[in-house]
């Protein structure tokens, strides 16, 4: 035997690691072509006490897995107890329903568990992350290199860092937004005439990364809304004069792009005109709907996104990445580099390489090696079929809007600009709790899962087609059962 060989089994765990492996790929196998199968649950909800029971917890804790049988056990009834978004019939939160083998990047990180902030700690995934961020830059035409390998930092050349999700991204962006406005700030502390405008409807990370930068969440001013929570962008300049005769500062103004609750865009092209005219900082939350720049037929809907000073963009959404990868980009890598004003010894070094080391410019110190999970979406099927992916799930939305609208019993407010729809049933006859109502029974059956969302106040049923699989099959089923349950209602 190679010497390097003989300590194997002492190495590893107690579970042989190609055996391991196999179980686990077995059952996962198994539970996708169940998954997939309509007649199967979505969702069947037990209690945490009875799941704790049947995965027998407190035994495993103490002991750990004896045998491949125990670890098989745990897995079956571990996938058993989830929501299964591989069903056709799962139009729940905007979370990607990942391709099969997306997991694998999942795999080799918690194998070998390279954070890839530091170069060093991870040459390969930051690699990878400097790669896609490229990428993501010329999507938005920020991107001034040669090609995608082009590492350089290149005057006039945007920048940005993958980070674990779009509530930490947009937190960093709004800091590097104050970094611009008042510098000073990181030292001495925030001045007390920063202000933060968008429309009303702004992701609730907005104001919550206001009040842990210790602005306090009033430092949200928000901006009137239409019907469908669209910003009124007429309403702007009022806004902006009434803040300034308060002697208060603009730090950012926010988009949606799209609107959480209807997936709906606000107008970026008169938003960033607006902001151009009184210098302000514009942050475009691309979190759900950036992707449209992928689609020549639906980047009509991000037109002007390009004049954004900071944009975050959710691959965990609709690139079909597993949770947790977002990206955050800026414009002006200045913005980037003068964000976070730290020394750390032991990390940062004074020859920061840009796109390689991102610690210096990441609320994370350590990160996993996102760059390598959104690289693979995009290694298992090449970039056209992500494309296509994205046309189909807007497409999608569409289909589903016209065949509700074309029913007595459904209202939809507005037709979908991105693959989310809000509709209500029987909204006449029936109350918001109603609504709500449907859509736990719709759940509680196990054959649907859609969530639900308030649009000017009023309860909504609320669906995200992310699942490929989706059809109008499944669309016919799902105005049947919430006809027979909202029937039952009245
Ligand atoms: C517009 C928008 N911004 C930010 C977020 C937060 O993203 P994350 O869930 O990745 O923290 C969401 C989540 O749905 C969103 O819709």
């Amino acid at each position: 035997m190679h010497p390097d060989n003989q300590n194997r089994s002492n190495q590893s765990d107690t579970l042989p690691f190609l055996e391991a492996k196999e179980v686990v790929a077995k059952l996962l196998h198994k539970h996708l072509e169940k998954s997939q199968r309509r007649s199967h649950k979505v969702l069947q909800q037990e209690s945490p006490e009875l799941i704790a029971d049947i995965l027998k917890l407190e035994t495993v804790f103490d002991h750990g897995f004896q045998n491949l049988f125990e670890l098989e056990s745990f897995i079956d009834n571990y996938l058993k107890h989830t929501n299964r978004l591989n069903n056709p019939r799962y139009m729940g939160h905007q979370v990607a329903v990942p391709q099969d083998l997306s997991g694998i990047p999942d795999w080799i990180h918690g194998t070998i568990n390279n954070p890839s902030s530091l170069y060093e700690m991870g040459p390969a995934g930051a690699t990878l992350e400097a790669f896609m961020i490229n990428w993501m830059l010329n999507k938005l035409g920020w991107f001034k290199g040669t090609n995608l390998c082009d590492f350089n930092t290149h005057q006039k050349n945007g920048s940005g860092v993958l980070t674990h999700g779009g509530s930490i991204a947009n937190l960093t962006a709004l800091s590097a937004a104050r970094a611009a406005i008042a510098p000073e700030a990181w030292t001495e502390g925030n001045p007390s005439d920063l202000v933060v405008m968008g429309p009303v409807t702004a992701h609730y990370s907005i104001a919550r990364a206001l009040s842990i930068m210790g602005m306090g969440k009033n430092a949200f001013v928000p901006v009137a809304v239409d019907e469908n929570e669209v910003i009124i962008t007429a309403h702007l300049e009022k806004v902006f004069q009434k803040v300034k005769s308060q002697n208060k500062r603009v730090m950012a103004v926010v988009a949606n792009a799209c609107a959480t609750s209807t997936g709906l865009f606000d107008p970026l092209e008169e938003m960033a005109v607006f902001c151009e005219k009184y210098g302000l900082w514009f942050h475009v939350d691309g979190a759900h709907g950036a992707v449209a720049l992928l689609s020549e037929n639906e980047k009509i809907k991000v037109s002007g996104i390009e004049r954004a000073d900071s944009i975050i963009w959710d691959a965990h959404k609709m690139l079909q990445v597993p949770a947790l990868c977002t990206a955050v980009l800026f414009k002006d890598q200045h913005h980037q580099w003068n964000n976070f004003r730290q020394k750390g010894s032991y990390v940062f070094h004074e020859d920061d390489v840009i796109g390689m080391d991102s610690m210096p410019y990441t609320v994370e110190c350590t990160k996993s090696a996102l760059g390598t999970k959104l690289f693979w979406s995009f290694a298992l099927k090449g970039e056209d079929a992500i494309t296509q992916f994205v046309e189909n799930s807007f497409n999608k939305a569409k289909e589903l809007y016209h065949y509700l609208n074309s029913l007595e019993d459904f209202y939809c407010p507005y037709p979908p600009e991105s693959n989310i729809l809000c509709f209500q049933f029987k909204p006449n006859e029936l109350s918001d709790q109603d609504q709500l109502v449907i859509r736990y029974q719709l759940i509680e059956s196990g054959a649907f899962y859609i969530t639900s969302c308030e649009v000017k106040g009023k309860r909504y049923l609320r669906t995200v087609l992310m699942n490929p699989q989706t059809n109008r099959e499944d669309y016919i089923a799902l105005a049947e059962a919430i006809t027979k349950i909202g029937t039952e209602l009245q």
